[in-house]
Order: structure tokens, then sequence, then C-alpha cells
């Protein structure tokens, strides 16, 4: 009989997933599948699911037997001033919709199934020291230079040091086939896959496509924050990316042009809004524009159309000034900051069509 064949009558597929709270108990679950030969592909996630995590869920059940989420926020990768306190939880309706995959995957044969949710604690997941977000702090990290220096990295100097330690330790726990990461954060996929390269870790690191709302910004567990104001100006830095798309296409391939492109528009809709009274106005701080090697994410002084390159950017919104009657202002009343990132692949295709890949 055809492996496949067997495999899927012998196969059975929960309709409930496991959750797991502690490490022996994933390592247990872990092990067992191992002996099944089962393959694992692992998402790791803060919550606050939305379509973007869903789509590497369903990526990962595409390519593996059983697929492992982690939902954990991650003490050590929010600086001292950021906003751990304030991340969304939403456990109640992150189970929702996981239940919800659930059951869209056991309709397909072809599909893996979510098998556990891993949710620890911080003590299970730092258990020798409380985690610290000081730059001096001591403790048991990984760091991965100079990637992690850069762009996100120079706004966030503890991020990629929080994001590197916390994803060796889920990968040393899960010990998936297969490990899921979103274009969306771009720069995270690299410093992921540095340390997978360095660390001889056993796993195949695997990027889904940003996953984008109707009118292309990007979802994010942050947007709710925004509010209406906000999020119709929110859209300014995508639109800039298309501005650089459309120089690019006419045959600009220097730095200079390309990245001006990017802040010419970037700094119009900024006089814009400084214009409009306080109660109307949402007003950003630009923080980084890159124009980097697809490869090294190394700043490029030109771009060649072969090579291509990965545009990114992050800006601000800073808090609405003078909110109105009635207006809806997103969780905490648009009184925080909502840092926003985004990037597109800047290649001859790209430009062509104004595709977002
Ligand atoms: P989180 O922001 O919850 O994102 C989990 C995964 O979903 C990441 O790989 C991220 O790139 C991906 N993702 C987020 N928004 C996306 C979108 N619009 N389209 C496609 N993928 C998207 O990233 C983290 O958590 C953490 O840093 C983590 C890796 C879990 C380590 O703590």
């Amino acid at each position: 009989m055809p492996r496949q064949l067997f495999r899927r009558i012998v196969s059975y597929k929960p309709k409930h997933f496991a959750k797991v709270t502690t490490v022996p108990e994933l390592r247990h679950l872990r092990r067992k599948a191992l002996l099944a030969q089962r393959s694992v592909g692992f998402v790791p996630t803060m919550g606050a699911l939305h379509q973007g995590h869903l789509a590497l869920i369903r990526q990962a059940a595409k390519e593996n037997d059983q697929v492992y989420v982690s939902i954990y926020v991650n003490p050590t990768q929010f600086g001292v001033n950021e906003d751990l306190s304030s991340y969304p939880r939403t456990w109640p309706e992150d189970r929702v919709k996981l239940q919800a995959l659930i059951a869209e995957f056991s309709t397909n044969n072809q599909l893996g199934q979510i098998a556990a949710v891993f949710m620890p604690s911080t003590k299970e997941m730092y258990p020798s020291a409380p985690p610290t977000s000081e730059i001096d702090g001591q403790g048991s990290f990984v760091t991965i230079t100079p990637l992690s220096a850069r762009l996100e990295g120079a706004s966030r100097p503890v991020f990629f040091r929080g994001v590197a330690t916390v994803c060796m330790k889920l990968l040393n726990i899960v010990q998936p086939e297969r490990v899921y990461f979103g274009q969306k954060d771009i720069q995270q996929t690299f410093v992921v896959k540095r340390m997978v390269q360095d660390f001889h870790l056993d796993t195949e690191v695997r990027v889904g496509s940003t996953v984008r709302e109707a009118d292309g910004l990007a979802m994010s567990s942050r947007n709710v924050y925004l509010g209406e104001r906000r999020r119709a100006v929110a859209l300014v830095l995508l639109n800039s990316f298309k501005e650089v798309q459309q120089v690019f296409a006419r045959g600009a391939r220097k730095r200079r042009y390309l990245y001006n492109a990017a802040m010419d528009k970037l700094l119009s809709v900024q006089k814009q809004q400084e214009a409009l009274p306080k109660g109307k106005r949402a007003l950003f701080e630009v923080d980084y524009i890159s124009i980097a090697d697809p490869d090294t994410l190394d700043e490029l002084e030109e771009v060649t159309v072969e090579r291509g390159a990965i545009l990114s950017g992050a800006i601000k919104m800073l808090p609405i000034e003078d909110s109105q009657e009635g207006e809806e202002t997103g969780l905490g009343g648009g009184k925080s900051t909502v840092r926003l990132i985004d990037n597109i692949r800047l290649d001859l295709l790209s430009a062509k069509v104004g595709y977002i890949p």
C-alpha cells in the first residue's frame, strides 16, 4: 500500500488541540510525533492572532503532519519603555480562531492538523533568572550581530536579542522540521535564519508572504491601537514604497533617487497633516527607510534589476492630540504611539505591475 494512503488511513485527526504550558509536556508530545514519524511545523507567535498568523499556520499545515503554535508575549524583546504591559492578549478570541482552523483542516486529507498550542509562563521560559529588558542586563542571551543592530535594531536595541533568545529556546523545545515566519517582519527572518545556520539548528526556516488588509495595510497585532484617524494615515508607508516602485520602473537605480521618492511622499503627507487642526490630524514620525540587499540586508548604493532590493521602513504614529466626540480612537483611546513597519521586494516585476509580494 502506498505510504501516503496508509498514512491517511491510520492518521487520526483530533478535533481539539492540546493546550500545553510546560516544557516536559510539550517534549512528550513531540517525542510521540517523532516515534509516529509525523513531521512537525512550528509557528511561533505572541498571540492576538490575525490573518497573517493564520496564513502561516495554513502553510505549516500544508507542509507538515502536525502543527505546533506557540503564544507567548516575550518580555526580553520589548525595550524598557515599550508596550509589553499593554500588548494585546486575546486568548478567548485566539482559541476560537484556532478551533476554526482545526475544523477547516479536518475536512482536507492533504493537510496536517494543529496538534499543540504552547502557552508557557515566563518562569517556564526563563527558568533561572527573571528576564531583563536592560541593554546591559545579565542573563543567557543569543546575540546575532551585526544584523541585529541595524534598522529595527537601531530603534529597538534589545529587540533582536530578545527575539533570537526566545526563538532559540522555542526551537530547542519544539525541534520542528520546519519553522514559519512572516515576510512582514523581514529582518526577523534574517536574524533567525542566521541563528539557525550559525548554531546548526536542525530546522528549515520558511517565510510566508505578508498578509494585508483590503487597502494594503500590513496586518499587525498592533493595528488595533490605531483608531480610524491614524488608520487612514498609516497607509502612507506603503504608499511611499509605491512611489519608489514607480521611479524604479522608470529606470532609477541609484539609492538617492529611490530613497528620495519614498521620503518626498512621507514628508508631503506629514506636512499635510501638520497643517490640519489638532482635532483632525494624525501626526507621525519617520523612523527609517532602507533599501537593502535581499541576501545580506546591507544598505545598497545602487539597485540592479537582477538582484533587486528589499525596501523597508518604519513610522511612528504619534498619539492623537485632540480626540473628537464619538470618534473611534482604537484600543487605548489613541493615547499610545504606534510603531508600524512594512517592506516590499523591489524588483522589475514588482515595479512593472505594482505588485506587492
Ligand atoms: P508576532 O508579531 O505575533 O508574529 C508572529 C509571526 O507572524 C511572525 O513570524 C510574523 O512575521 C508573522 N506575521 C505578523 N504579521 C504578519 C502579516 N501581516 N503577514 C504575514 N505574517 C505576519 O513576530 C513575533 O510575534 C515574535 O517576534 C516571535 C517570533 C513570536 C518571537 O517572540
